[in-house]
């Protein structure tokens, strides 16, 4: 069985004093986690260091919520891959929706984030969904194939191997408007079609593919029973202890 994962998406929330009491609590309660049942926490850079000591279980990890592009040197504000990899961090975000939008990243920059993290083997967690307008256009498949084979499809079946991809429909990020249950499915049915079609079977069928955007507790269950939907990535409901624990407890 591939792994089937929680991971929270702090986004830029919570000070540091927040962020501790928010971790306290959800660490409070047991889970029944194993190599393919796992947490990720994807924080603000300034965590990274002080929560490392708080996760004890060794299917709990953190994330990075970007990385840079670049290898070092003259970046402002950047954060490198071989940074992340210093502090002990296995996880990076790459490729969100807010991260393409708001700052502007393409496919083509989205893919030498890529090549950095995995040159400090790091493990990305690859982001891609479409817009409402591509939703309602009925062009969500060739849209979401087409960011996979620009940013992904020059690696070796060895480097793809270990890739989390999370499926976030941008229409539903934030906005409490789920996708349907097929909606999710179909999609991520679509995306491990796509990776077969390059990778094989056996390769496709061992990638993790997430679904994001307006996750919660109430939904969770439903939308990770779906055999291609392999847990979540959670903004907003990953802010609330008891979401979260609940959303954990969902996983297949
Ligand atoms: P949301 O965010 O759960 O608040 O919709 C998900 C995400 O952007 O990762």
């Amino acid at each position: 069985m591939r792994r089937q994962i929680a991971a929270a998406n702090w986004k830029m929330n919570l000070t540091l004093d927040e962020g501790n009491l928010l971790l306290d609590d959800i660490l409070r309660e047991a889970y029944s986690l194993h190599e393919n049942r796992q947490v990720i926490f994807a924080v603000p850079y300034p965590y990274l260091v002080p929560f490392r000591v708080k996760l004890k279980s060794p299917f709990m990890h953190l994330a990075a919520q970007d990385c840079s592009g670049r290898l070092n040197g003259a970046y402002t504000g950047e954060v490198s891959a071989s940074m992340l990899k210093s502090i002990g961090i296995k996880y990076v975000i790459i490729g969100h929706s807010e991260r393409r939008d708001y700052h502007r990243e393409d496919n083509c920059l989205l893919l030498e984030k890529v090549n950095r993290s995995l040159e400090q083997g790091l493990q990305p967690i690859f982001c891609c969904g479409e817009a409402l307008a591509v939703r309602e256009s009925g062009g969500q498949n060739e849209f979401v194939k087409k960011q996979l084979q620009e940013s992904l499809f020059h690696l070796t079946p060895d480097q793809i191997k270990g890739f989390i991809i999370a499926y976030e429909p941008i229409w539903a990020i934030g906005t409490g408007k789920t996708a349907s249950s097929s909606q999710a499915q179909d999609m991520h049915a679509h995306i491990r079609s796509v990776l077969a079609g390059k990778y094989g079977e056996e390769i496709a069928s061992g990638i993790s593919i997430l679904y994001g955007g307006s996750v919660k507790a109430a939904n969770a269950s439903e939308l990770f029973s779906n055999p291609d939907v392999d847990g979540g990535l959670v903004g907003g409901a990953a802010l609330m202890a008891t979401e979260f624990s609940a959303i954990i407890n969902s996983l297949k």
